[in-house]
């Protein structure tokens, strides 16, 4: 298994790299690609860690090198939320480097599974999917926006509010990866009876937890070392089912005929990418009303980024 990360020597790379120099099969080659040019030596540093693992660093013109044969493609190139700034707000400077990153992997790697961390997400995706649709490479089953920030956040605070282990505690997050656009499922937790009251005051706090970490910072950046652990944990899952296990996560995924249909949802992962979406589970009224007026926003961040690729 080829795993290619782009981006690698930022805030999220770094760390994401290091776990996936732990936790990837072995056998493995991970390819690491940056614009910084101390990204060769991120990769000397981490080839010093006693894993099957092998690790390249590309740096400059080498971005098709560093992708060429790769099977997964993760990408957390760009810039990252400052204090004041939506995610939306990333858009112009994160989207250009997306449509950049995508097109050198339609040639060198076309057939790679693509999982997009570059925020926004709900419009850095699609612009990913013009763009392998223009190179004749796009396979919907193979595109990803990575969602699982979210879907960890949600264990965590869950977790906490209900007295549970985290390891007994799964939530399944839907919708989009900005403010409004993020829906947890609180009211369907298997094993856990979570009070009205308590699901109207955790849905808020989990749609802006990255805002409390964008605070906490005080300019220095968004989240990286939990996205950095949401990343590794999405890669594996990939990792498992393009291997042949049947894997679920929650992730953001074309669902309909055509790029404007993008959502996050729990996906069945296989040997193929996305081997079958099941049907949403059931909501309560309070998550049917949030599904609802987030649909607007959701739909004009895809707009935005089908525009920005196509035009
Ligand atoms: N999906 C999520 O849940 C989530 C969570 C947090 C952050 N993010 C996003 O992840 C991205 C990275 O965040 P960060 O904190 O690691 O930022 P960072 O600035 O620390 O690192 C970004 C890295 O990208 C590199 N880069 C910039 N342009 C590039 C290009 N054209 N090719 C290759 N590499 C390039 C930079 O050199 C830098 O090393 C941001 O867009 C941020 O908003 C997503």
């Amino acid at each position: 298994m080829k795993v290619c990360v782009l981006g690698a020597a930022g805030g999220i790379g770094q760390p994401l790299s290091l776990l996936l120099k732990l936790q990837l099969p072995a056998g493995s080659d991970l390819s690491l690609y940056d614009v910084a040019p101390f990204t060769p030596g991120v990769a000397v540093d981490l080839s010093h860690i006693p894993t099957d693992v092998s690790v390249s660093g590309f740096v400059g013109d080498d971005v098709e090198a560093a992708m060429q044969d790769a099977d997964i493609v993760v990408i957390p190139a760009g810039v990252p939320r400052k204090p004041g700034m939506t995610r939306d707000d990333l858009f112009n400077m994160n989207a250009g480097i997306v449509k950049k990153l995508i097109g050198a992997g339609a040639k060198a790697c076309p057939n790679a599974c693509f999982a997009i961390v570059t925020n926004p997400v709900n419009s850095t995706v699609p612009i990913a999917a013009e763009i392998l649709k223009a190179a004749g490479v796009y396979d919907k089953r193979k595109l990803f926006g990575v969602t699982t920030l979210d879907v960890i956040r949600s264990i965590t605070f869950v977790a906490q509010a209900a007295g549970k282990s985290v390891d007994d505690v799964s939530v399944n997050v839907i919708g989009g990866h900005s403010g409004v656009t993020i829906l947890p499922l609180l009211s369907s937790i298997d094993g856990v009876d979570l009070a009205q009251a308590d699901i109207e005051a955790l849905t808020p706090r989990i749609q802006e937890a990255g805002t409390e970490v964008v605070e906490a910072k005080a300019g220095a950046g968004s989240a990286t070392l939990s996205m950095a652990q949401a990343a590794a944990r999405f890669t594996a899952s990939l990792v498992a089912a393009l291997d042949g296990e049947s894997v679920t996560e929650c992730c953001y995924v074309q669902v309909g005929e055509d790029t404007s249909s993008f959502h996050a949802q729990p996906v069945v992962l296989g040997k193929n990418g996305v081997e079958s979406i099941p049907p949403l589970p059931a909501l309560s009224d309070y998550e049917q009303k949030v599904l609802d007026d987030m649909r607007g926003t959701l739909e004009g961040n895809i707009s935005k980024g089908l525009e920005f690729a196509n035009s």
